[in-house]
């Protein structure tokens, strides 16, 4: 078998960031490095070409009545930008206080190695394990997954499962296992404000035209009340309420807002009334302005009155609000708000389904649930137990993995989502690692899972 922090460390020295075609020689030195490796393994491994970068299907066939897992996992990472604030170079890993550290390491690779070399030693150990499991591992989970979809419907055939296994989201604390029952979804747009067809002088003009950042700053500012909530028609119409064991959970992870307002920098929190800061981020839909732009932003000042200004917009949507209703509402309000003397270009920008998952022991209605998927729920319950010492946390996350849904409704097929970051990883940020204990312990409960799902 192979060493899994080093093959991690190999994985993560190839620079697979998704959305920036200079690095597509990195994008390929990723997808090749997990072909090869699961090829090492005895997989069937098909490297499926889609418009930008290929999708790896891997199988390990068997008999039909064996269960059969798919485990996803994505090879793109996020642009290492700013590069200035990384302590050692986001694609050279370097192991330093248990943790292993460059771009990728937590977001996706370091969970994807965890599972990898998981289904490495068990078939080392048992090569007849009767399971049958298809790695999918995408290089587009970062710019919104735009090939997958297409992908589902094309191989659906190949795809018949029993459920998906995958570790892309957090964890409180590194002796807190959480397995996530729900996400987010998204939507996303810019909105470019035109005033005048060039920049002007605007002592020249000033006073005869309205200027593009005012109209856009006022649009900005009223798409939120006073008290943090989204200020749009219609835009709550759609959000489930929170089961009650849901609460319960949450209050279980014993987590201290003091803590985490400290964490964040913050004087203080800004949440929309009748919820708590943990419970806001998981239960509650969004609307963020990722980005600003327009006009002089050099040095020194300049008097001019901008032709254009944008702003990057996310809505971030829980269960069951719709992407294709709320993308209307939301236009429908910025169009309704921009003055008529300026022109209002929306780009529309990809979206996700939020999803939701109620593990089969909290479910009022157990028998609802397709019995692999609950023999699925039981094992990591187990597995967590016997790894960790106490059982998971069932909780939903702020965070999105937009083809959870995607797979839900194309092969109806559920996920169980072990989450193994840490708040402290830096997913998406500078100086992300991921702690290799947690990679270890990971493992273990991976390999005992699938273990168990094959009767062992
Ligand atoms: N692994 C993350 C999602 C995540 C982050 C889940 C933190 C839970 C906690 C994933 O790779 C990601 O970053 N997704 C993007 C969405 C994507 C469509 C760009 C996100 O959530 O912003
Ligand atoms: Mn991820």
């Amino acid at each position: 078998m192979f060493d899994p922090v080093d093959k991690l460390k190999e994985f993560v020295r190839h620079p697979s960031v998704s959305t920036d075609p200079k690095y597509r020689d990195g994008m390929q030195g990723a997808q090749e490095f997990v072909s090869g490796l699961l090829r090492s393994l005895g997989f069937a491994v098909e490297v499926v070409k889609t418009g930008l970068h290929p999708i790896i299907l891997a199988q390990r066939e068997g008999d039909p009545s064996w269960p059969h897992v798919i485990i996803y996992g994505h090879y793109d990472v996020q642009p290492p930008d700013p590069l200035d604030l990384w302590k050692t170079p986001p694609f050279e890993p370097t192991e330093r206080g248990g943790r292993l550290w460059g771009r990728g390491a937590a977001d996706n690779k370091g969970p994807l190695m965890t599972h990898i070399a998981a289904v490495g030693r068990l078939l080392e150990r048992n090569p007849r394990l009767p399971v049958r499991i298809t790695f999918l591992i995408e290089g587009e989970e970062e710019t919104g997954s735009p090939s997958f979809l297409p992908f589902l419907e094309k191989y659906q055939h190949r795809l018949k499962a029993d459920f998906v296994f995958l570790s892309d989201t957090g964890i409180p604390r590194e002796d807190q296992i959480v397995v996530t029952c729900g996400l987010r979804g998204l939507v996303l747009c810019e909105v470019e404000v035109t005033g005048a067809r060039t920049d002007l002088h605007s002592g020249l003009h000033g006073g005869v035209l309205r200027n593009p950042i005012q109209a856009l700053a006022e649009l900005c500012a009223s798409l939120h009340t006073p008290d943090g909530r989204v200020n749009i028609a219609g835009y709550y119409d759609d959000v489930l309420e929170v089961a009650p064991w849901e609460r319960e959970e949450l209050r279980k992870l014993g987590t201290e807002e003091e803590a985490y307002r400290e964490f964040l920098g913050i004087p203080a929190f800004y949440v929309p009334p009748g919820y708590t800061p943990f419970e806001a981020v998981r239960f509650l839909p969004t609307l963020e302005f990722n980005g600003v732009g327009g006009g002089y932003q050099g040095e020194g000042s300049k008097t001019v009155i901008p032709s254009k200004a944008l702003v990057k917009i996310s809505c971030r949507l829980v269960p069951d609000q719709k992407p294709g209703k709320i993308r209307p509402l939301l236009y429908k309000a910025i169009r309704e708000r921009m003055p008529g003397d300026v022109t209002c270009r929306i780009i529309d920008q990809h979206e996700g389904t939020p999803y939701i998952v109620v593990p089969p022991d909290r479910s009022n209605t157990p028998a609802s649930q397709p019995p692999r998927l609950a023999r699925a729920f039981r094992a990591v319950d187990r597995a967590v137990i016997d790894v960790f010492g106490r059982p998971p946390l069932y909780l939903r996350e702020g965070g999105s993995v937009p083809i959870i849904a995607d797979i839900k409704r194309v092969l109806g097929l559920d996920s169980v989502l072990l989450g193994l970051f840490l708040p402290e990883d830096n997913l998406h940020a500078p100086n992300e690692s991921f702690n290799l204990r947690v990679m270890q312990k990971g493992m273990a409960v991976s390999e005992k899972v699938l273990a168990a799902l094959a009767g062992g």
